[in-house]
């Protein structure tokens, strides 16, 4: 199994739209695949065409023992037929409220996702984080093989990734088996010259682990509108070029072919 776990503490830069076309990219090669959303918000649960569900991430979390996550996934909304629709642990409202009640119980704090998802049968697994380095991030890191960073090419983008490079490197080392850095996705990428000054600068600060980007189009916006996967918009021009940047990204992380990479 590949578990991939995205994220950055900073909020809006991408992570759910990454989440989401890595999802879509599996669901376009009819690979099996399973969401996990950590975060409160739910985007990527309504992305994927979940509504109002009952039970997910936070009855995962605290149950705290093996096959949870599988009792507690449920299939996504996405359509049969041309893709393989993916599999998801869907955030509810009481996810909020999980953070504090982890530390209140700090028994296994940080790694009951890793418990809880032992036994899902999914060779994909991806994990949505909050834009936060707080509990359910480090769970999802828990949980994760590899961890995938999404940033903007923005002021100060560079920095950011520096710190969350830097606690990834922490619990790494507080875990049994490495956790690898899969890479640094630069999201959004514009033709401006500012965004290239920005993807330059995160290039010459982190060098080899900065991916291919993804570019800035608006039909990335208007599937997770649409509950729908990128790849099921092209080829309409701006949501083929999306497809095709997060094939690239898939193809890196995941692997090309059903061996997963790295
Ligand atoms: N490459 C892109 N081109 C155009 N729009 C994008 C692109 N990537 C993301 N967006 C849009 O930007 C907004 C923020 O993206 P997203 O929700 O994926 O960020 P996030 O990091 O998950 O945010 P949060 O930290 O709140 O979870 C969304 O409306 C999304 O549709
Ligand atoms: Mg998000």
């Amino acid at each position: 199994m590949a578990a991939v776990a995205i994220v950055n503490q900073k909020g809006g830069v991408g992570k759910t739209t990454v989440a989401l076309g890595l999802a879509s990219a599996a669901w376009s090669r009819r690979r099996p695949s399973l969401v996990i959303d950590l975060d409160p918000q739910g985007n990527a649960t309504t992305g994927l065409g979940v509504w109002d569900p009952a039970a997910g991430a936070d009855e995962a979390l605290a149950a705290d023992r093996p096959g949870a996550v599988a009792e507690l996934s449920v299939l996504s909304g996405w359509p049969d037929g041309d893709g393989n629709p993916p599999r998801v642990v869907p955030a509810t409202d009481a996810l909020t409220a999980r953070e504090s009640q982890l530390l209140a119980d700090p028994i296994g704090a940080q790694d009951r996702l890793r418990i809880a998802l032992s036994g899902a049968g999914e060779p994909l697994v991806i994990i949505d984080c909050p834009p936060s380095l707080g509990l359910l991030t480090v769970n999802g890191l828990f949980a994760a093989d590899r961890v995938l960073v999404v940033t903007e090419p923005g002021a100060w983008a560079s920095d950011g990734v520096g710190r969350i490079l830097a606690a990834i490197e922490r619990i790494s080392a507080r875990r049994p088996q490495a956790l690898s850095v899969a890479g640094v996705v630069v999201n959004r990428l514009g033709r401006t010259r500012d965004a290239r000054y920005w993807y330059e600068q995160l290039r010459s600060d982190h060098g080899e682990l900065v991916l291919p980007p993804v570019r800035l189009r608006t039909a990335l916006a208007e599937a997770a509108a649409r509950s729908a996967p990128i790849h099921s918009l092209a080829p309409r021009s701006g949501a083929a070029e999306a497809a095709e940047d997060l094939d690239r990204i898939y193809d890196l992380v995941v692997g090309p072919e059903d061996g997963h990479g790295l």
